[in-house]
C-alpha cells in the first residue's frame, strides 16, 4: 500500500483516488503520524501532500523526520515537494508570481518518473512559493517558465511542483504508476472485492452486540450488507423513524431490507426528533441536535436489550466526503463545513464504539462494493438522502405542517424525474422549503404561499457538484404539478448554483 501524508491540500484526497485506481490500496494519515505507525502499515511508497501553508512559516506543518531515513520511497507533491527541499537545505520563498493552472513542463532528465512520458506536456499548479534552490546532491528532473525546480529527484526521494493527482494534469495518472509501480515496486493486488472480504474479516472478529444503524440510504443498506453477511442476525439492524424522512419512506425501507433478507427493527422517534427540534433554526444547531439524539435513541435501544445481549459497537455507513465536510480532515487543517450527522453531529460522549467500513471511501466506491455483493440496481442507485433528511431542506423552524407540504414536493419531482427517464441520470435531486413566501394568483384569488426551490445536481462523489442542465419540459411539468397539487405554494425555482460555492444540500 502507499501511505498518503495530508497537509491540508484540498486534493489529498484525489491522491489516494487514483492511488487505488491504480490496483494499489492508499489510506491517508496525519502530516505528523509517527514514523512507527506509517512502517507499522508496510507502505511500499509515501506521498506527501500539497498544502495551504508556507515551509518558511513558524508553524508549517512537518513530518515525523524519520520517513526520510526509513529506505521507503517519497514522493513530495507541492507543498510536499518544497518540505522535501527545505528540509534537506535548499531553499523555498515567496514567488513573484504565483503559478495557479495550466503551465508547460519540461522534462530535464529522462528519470524513471517520467518514463515512457513526451519531453513536454501541461501541468496543473497551484502554488505561490517557489523552490528557488536544492542542494547539490538533488537532481533536476524538470522545469516550467515561472518554477525552473518543478521536479526533483533525490535518491528516492521525489519531488514535484506541480499536482498529478488532478484530472488537467496531462499524464498526470502515468506520473504516478511510474511512482506507484516503477519505483516503489508495488504491486497492483487491491481491489474493493478484496477489500470487501477484508472488512468481513474484521467484522467477523469483533466481540461484542453490533447495532447497525441504517437510513435506508445506499451507504447505510451496503454496510448493512456486508455487516449482516458477516455476523448474520447476531447484528442489530435499526432504522429510526426521525420524522423527517420522506412520504412512505418507512414502507419503502422495509421492502428493500426485506429483499435483502435483513430485519430490521422500526423505532419511531419522531415525537421526540420533532420536539427537540422545536423552534430551532440554525443549521447547525439543527445538525448538533440531531446527531444527538439519534445517539439518545440508539442508547435506548442499547439499554432495551440489556438483558439479552451487550450492544458494544454502532456501525454507521459514514462515506469519506462526510468526514472531510465536518472538519474531521487527517491534517487537522481542514474547515468545518457542515457538521455532516454521523461525524460532526456527534456528541462526545458516544457510549459505544464506532465501526465505520467505508469510512475511508466514496459514494462511487461503495456503489461497486454493492455491486460486488449482488445487491439489487434499484436500490445502489437510489439517490442519496442527508442523515439529518427534510430538516435541512427546510429552511427556518421545522414544523409538521412544513414536513408535509415538502413530502408532497419531493414525491412529485421523483415521479417526475422517474417518468422523464432522469433518476439515474443525475447524482440527486430534491425539493427546498425556503423560508420565503411570495404572492400567487389561482382561479382569481390572492395566493400567499411558500417558494420551493428545486435542486438537481450532477457530481461524481459529492465533493463537488454542478446544477443539472434537465430539460425546460420537464421544469416546467413540475412546477407545474407542485402548484397545482400543493395549495401552500405559490412559486417554483430552480438552483443553478454548483458546488463550490454552494453545498449541495441547502442547509
Ligand atoms: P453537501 O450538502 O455537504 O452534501 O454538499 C454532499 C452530499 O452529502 C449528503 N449529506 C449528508 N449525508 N449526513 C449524510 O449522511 C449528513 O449530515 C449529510 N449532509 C449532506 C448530501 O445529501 C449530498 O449527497
Amino acid at each position: 500500500m502507499i501511505v498518503v501524508l495530508d497537509f491540508g491540500s484540498q486534493y489529498t484526497h484525489l491522491i489516494t483516488r487514483r492511488v487505488r485506481s491504480l490496483g494499489v490500496y492508499a489510506e491517508i494519515l496525519p502530516f505528523n503520524s509517527p514514523v512507527e505507525k506509517i512502517k507499522s502499515f508496510s507502505p511500499h511508497g509515501i506521498i506527501l501532500s500539497g498544502g495551504p501553508e508556507s515551509v518558511y512559516q513558524k508553524d508549517a506543518p512537518y513530518p515525523d523526520s524519520g520517513i526520510f531515513s526509513a529506505g521507503i520511497p517519497i514522493l513530495g507533491i507541492c507543498y510536499g515537494a518544497q518540505l522535501i527541499a527545505h528540509v534537506f537545505g535548499g531553499k523555498v520563498k515567496k514567488a513573484k508570481i504565483g503559478e495557479y493552472g495550466r503551465a508547460r513542463f519540461k522534462v530535464l532528465v529522462k528519470d524513471k518518473l517520467f518514463q515512457n512520458l513526451p519531453s513536454e506536456f501541461f501541468v496543473w499548479m497551484s502554488h505561490g512559493d517557489v523552490i528557488s534552490e536544492v542542494p547539490d546532491s538533488f537532481e533536476i528532473l524538470g522545469e516550467t517558465h515561472f518554477s525552473p525546480i518543478s521536479a526533483f529527484r533525490y535518491g528516492y526521494i521525489f519531488g514535484v511542483q506541480f499536482h498529478p493527482e488532478v484530472y488537467h494534469t496531462e499524464f498526470g495518472l502515468e506520473i504516478l504508476k511510474n511512482f506507484v509501480f516503477e519505483i516503489c515496486k508495488s504491486p497492483s493486488d487491491w481491489s474493493l472485492s478484496n477489500f470487501v472480504e477484508e472488512k468481513i474479516y474484521e467484522i467477523k472478529q469483533l466481540r461484542g452486540g453490533i447495532l447497525c444503524a441504517v437510513s435506508g440510504g445506499v451507504d447505510s443498506t451496503v454496510m448493512a450488507y456486508l455487516l449482516h453477511k458477516a455476523k448474520g442476525d447476531e447484528a442489530d439492524f435499526v432504522l429510526v423513524d426521525t420524522g423527517l424522512l420522506r412520504k412512505n419512506e418507512v414502507e419503502k425501507i422495509k421492502k428493500n431490507f426485506s429483499i435483502l433478507g435483513i430485519n430490521i427493527n422500526i423505532l419511531d422517534a419522531s415525537e421526540i426528533f420533532l420536539s427537540k427540534l422545536k423552534g430551532v433554526r440554525d443549521p447547525e444547531k439543527k445538525r448538533k441536535i440531531i446527531g444527538k439524539t439519534f445517539i439518545d435513541v440508539f442508547k435506548n435501544y442499547a439499554i432495551s436489550k440489556k438483558g439479552e445481549k451487550n450492544i458494544r459497537f454502532l456501525a454507521q455507513g459514514t462515506l469519506y466526503p462526510d468526514v472531510i465536510e465536518s472538519g474531521v480532515s487527517t491534517s487537522g487543517k481542514a474547515h468545518v463545513i457542515k457538521t455532516h450527522h454521523n461525524v460532526g453531529g456527534l456528541p462526545e460522549e458516544l457510549g459505544f464504539e464506532l465501526v465505520e467500513p467505508f469510512r475511508q471511501l466514496y459514494k462511487d466506491e461503495v456503489r461497486e462494493i454493492g455491486k460486488i455483493l449482488g445487491i439489487p440496481d434499484d436500490i445502489i442507485f437510489r439517490h442519496p438522502f442527508p442523515g439529518p433528511g427534510l430538516a435541512v431542506r427546510i429552511l427556518g423552524e421545522i414544523t409538521k405542517k412544513k414536513i408535509d407540504i415538502l413530502r408532497e414536493a419531493d414525491e412529485i419531482l421523483e415521479e417526475e424525474l422517474i417518468r422523464y427517464e432522469l433518476y439515474n441520470k443525475v447524482w440527486q435531486a430534491f425539493c427546498v422549503l425556503t423560508n420565503s413566501k411570495s404572492t400567487g394568483v389561482s382561479g382569481d384569488r390572492r395566493r400567499y404561499g411558500y417558494v420551493v426551490a428545486v435542486r438537481i445536481v450532477d457530481s461524481v462523489d459529492g465533493m463537488t457538484a454542478d446544477w443539472s442542465r434537465v430539460p425546460y419540459e420537464f421544469l416546467d411539468e413540475v412546477s407545474r404539478k407542485i402548484t397545482a397539487k400543493i395549495p401552500q405554494v405559490s412559486r417554483v425555482v430552480y438552483d443553478i448554483t454548483s458546488k463550490p460555492p454552494a453545498t449541495i444540500e441547502w442547509e
